[in-house]
């Protein structure tokens, strides 16, 4: 048996994250498997060392894999004409879908079952909408109200569950828009957003370098006056839900010994990650236990870690889950989602769970450059949490 190696992150690119409408959408004119060919483009750009048949293999997340995202792990990397002697492999976890491809990456190199991975992610939620061709099966109903298990009504449930507010669900949203805006101007997402040609709202092209749901001038009280989303009588409107994005991310995982070997430089070392599972009917509060059992498998506690990267695919369970696991009360915070979270930023469903990680590590590079541990967490659709630590090399 070999000795257990680390794997460590040497790249991570994404492409901006674009509002998924076919009127007012920047990369309405794009395939998923297009996006996915601009983040693995970037990666050998940036990497010239490693040749696309040197990967081992490619892991892609996606959420709804039908339509243009059936095996789009295949047929994305085919459609880019990279060599088909690299296998590659489709993985879906729902929204921690890219993150479950960073576990399935470092787990193979730890073990000695490769040397070189890419672990992307990629989901269009205009050509592929949430839901398309979802068909329930119905035995679920002996179980689970079938009525309380899509997105938004588990976003109400946890609201109420956890006693999360309106007002504090927006003045989250609130803040993630005025840091994803200041990180943007500071040209902190320059390393990482990889331009793409995209149509802008009169129908020109343009070399798009920036996401597009981002507010400059967020308003409490606009967000105040908005109609609930989901129930005539609910809390939760657009304002506090992520909105529905397209995009794409690859990151490019090693052996240290290889990137040592090759010259290539990296930062963080994936620490482990843990999985768990929870009531698919508050699916928002995953997090919480696999931060729990993350925490307790590496004897480490919330103190230990300088900074967080949490999924926000809804306020209030975003809310729930910082409360819950002790992390912070209200909005602002200093040390979670430092460059802003997916109410802001956009969450391509699929993709967000290996973003997550890559936004962490140019924050570990930059704004938290002394941090030696931070961790990546995000819920899942019908239950599951996702969390991955990453440590300071
Ligand atoms: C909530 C949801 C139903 C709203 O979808 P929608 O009705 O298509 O609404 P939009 O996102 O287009 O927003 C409606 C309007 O409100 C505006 N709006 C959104 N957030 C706003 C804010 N913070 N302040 C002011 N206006 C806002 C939008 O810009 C849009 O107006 P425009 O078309 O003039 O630009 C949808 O975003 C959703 O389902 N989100 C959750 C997705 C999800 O479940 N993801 C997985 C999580 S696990």
């Amino acid at each position: 048996m070999a000795e257990i190696k680390e794997a460590v992150l040497v790249d991570g690119v994404r492409t901006p994250n674009f509002r998924a409408h076919a009127e007012k959408g920047w990369a309405r004119n794009l395939r998923p498997d297009e996006l996915l060919t601009y983040v693995y483009e970037a990666l050998f750009e940036r990497n010239p060392q490693v040749k696309p048949e040197d990967i081992d293999a490619v892991f892609c997340g996606t959420a709804n894999q039908t339509g243009m995202q059936n095996d789009i792990a295949r047929l994305g990397w085919l459609a880019s004409g990279y060599p088909d002697s690299v296998p590659t492999n489709g993985v879906n976890q729902q929204c921690p879908s890219g993150m479950s491809c960073i576990e399935h990456a470092c787990r193979a190199i730890m073990a000695d079952d490769g040397n070189i991975f890419i672990a992307s992610g990629v989901e269009d939620m205009q050509n592929v909408p949430m839901a398309m061709g979802m068909d329930f099966p119905p035995r679920i109903a002996n179980y689970y109200d079938p009525m309380e298990l899509p997105m938004g009504p588990t976003a109400e449930k946890i609201a109420q569950l956890y006693n999360i507010s309106r007002e504090d669900a927006e003045l989250m949203a609130y803040h993630s828009h005025l840091k994803a805006a200041a990180a943007r101007d500071a040209g902190k997402f320059a390393d990482e957003i990889v331009p793409v040609k995209a149509l802008d709202d009169n129908g020109e092209e343009f070399m798009c370098d920036r996401d597009q749901w981002i507010r400059d001038n967020p308003s409490l009280e606009q967000m105040a006056g908005m109609r609930p989303a989901f129930r005539p009588d609910g809390i939760v409107t657009a304002a506090i839900s992520s909105p529905l994005t397209t995009g794409a991310c690859a990151t490019l995982f090693m052996s240290r010994e290889k990137a040592d070997e090759l010259g290539l430089s990296y930062h963080l070392r994936y620490g482990g990650g843990a999985m768990a599972g929870c009531d698919p009917t508050i699916m928002g509060y995953g997090p919480v236990p696999a931060v729990k059992k993350l925490l307790a498998m590496k004897g480490l506690t919330i103190d230990d870690i300088d900074v967080w990267e949490l999924n926000e695919a809804f306020g209030t369970q975003s809310l729930a889950v910082l409360r819950e696991l002790g992390i912070a009360e209200n909005a602002p915070f200093d040390n979670v989602n430092v460059w802003g979270g997916a109410l802001a930023l956009g969450h391509p469903l699929g993709e967000s769970g290996a973003r997550i990680v890559i936004t962490l590590n140019n924050i570990m590079k930059t704004d938290y450059a002394d941090a030696k541990r931070g961790v990546a967490t995000l819920c899942g659709g019908f239950g599951n949490g996702n969390a991955t630590l990453w440590e300071k090399v």
